[in-house]
């Protein structure tokens, strides 16, 4: 299931450089460096995509490591950082279980929007029992932007936020964009975003982390969604 959202996502796409996603990453930016003091920390971002959330972080931090699934993403940071001697860029191909091979640790780790791309909850606890592999004692895990399936979308809360940021005729055009750009909807009719029992995710990885948090901060532009927390 998963390999065909692979494909989607290593070829050009609608997200890629839309005004709503940079929107995104600030919002998730300005959320983390309060809570995370990211200055001079050393981040990994996991399924970085074409670097946005890297762009906000570089204002001051550049001890910064994305990895993805896709040729494209990845190709795209590497030209777009190529200045940077401290940014690194890795091509994983097919998932994030073998991070230990980036040899490093890291202090705060992202990962924005990536797991409704999953096929399932397993490969979310293998997620975090790689990214563990990277963490030291105090590390911070944020997964962000996870379908809770218990949730129910709020379409006020949705809009009021983008009115109140200021990105609702961003969303608006993405809407349009969207509609005539079918591929996106169909893969989602036919493949479907994973939906997850977040406090089950919880309970299964309570063991593994000193201290598991889910939020339910609209910390994204997808306001309806939660997030995970998680301290190592
Ligand atoms: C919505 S984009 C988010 C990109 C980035 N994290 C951001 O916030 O701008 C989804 C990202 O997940 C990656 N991805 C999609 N399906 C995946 C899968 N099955 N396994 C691992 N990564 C995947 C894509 O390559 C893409 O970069």
């Amino acid at each position: 299931m998963s390999n065909k959202w692979i494909n989607y996502w290593s070829k050009k796409t609608i997200w890629s450089s839309s005004k709503l996603w940079k929107k995104n990453s600030i919002i998730l930016f300005n959320y983390s460096n309060k809570k995370f003091f990211l200055k001079n920390k050393k981040i990994l971002d996991i399924g970085c995509g074409s670097g946005e959330l890297i762009e906000n972080i570089l204002k001051i931090s550049n001890n910064i490591c994305g990895v993805d699934i896709s040729n494209n993403y990845v190709s795209t940071c590497i030209k777009k950082f190529a200045q940077y001697k401290d940014i690194k860029i890795y091509l994983f191909k097919k998932n994030y279980d073998e991070l230990f091979k980036l040899n490093k640790k890291f202090d705060i780790i992202f990962c924005n929007s990536v797991i409704q791309y999953f096929s399932n909850e397993n490969q979310v606890i293998n997620l975090i029992k790689s990214v563990k592999k990277v963490s030291k004692r105090g590390t911070k895990f944020l997964i962000s932007d996870i379908i809770d399936k218990n949730d129910k979308k709020d379409y006020i809360k949705f809009f009021s936020y983008s009115i109140l940021r200021g990105y609702f005729f961003s969303l608006i055009f993405q809407g349009v964009v969207l509609f005539f750009n079918p591929k996106y909807r169909k893969l989602e009719n036919e493949y479907q975003l994973l939906e997850v029992d977040i406090k089950r995710i919880k309970k299964k990885i309570d063991k593994l982390c000193k201290k598991v948090v889910i939020l339910n901060q609209p910390i994204t532009v997808n306001v309806n969604r939660k997030h995970l927390l998680i301290e190592f």
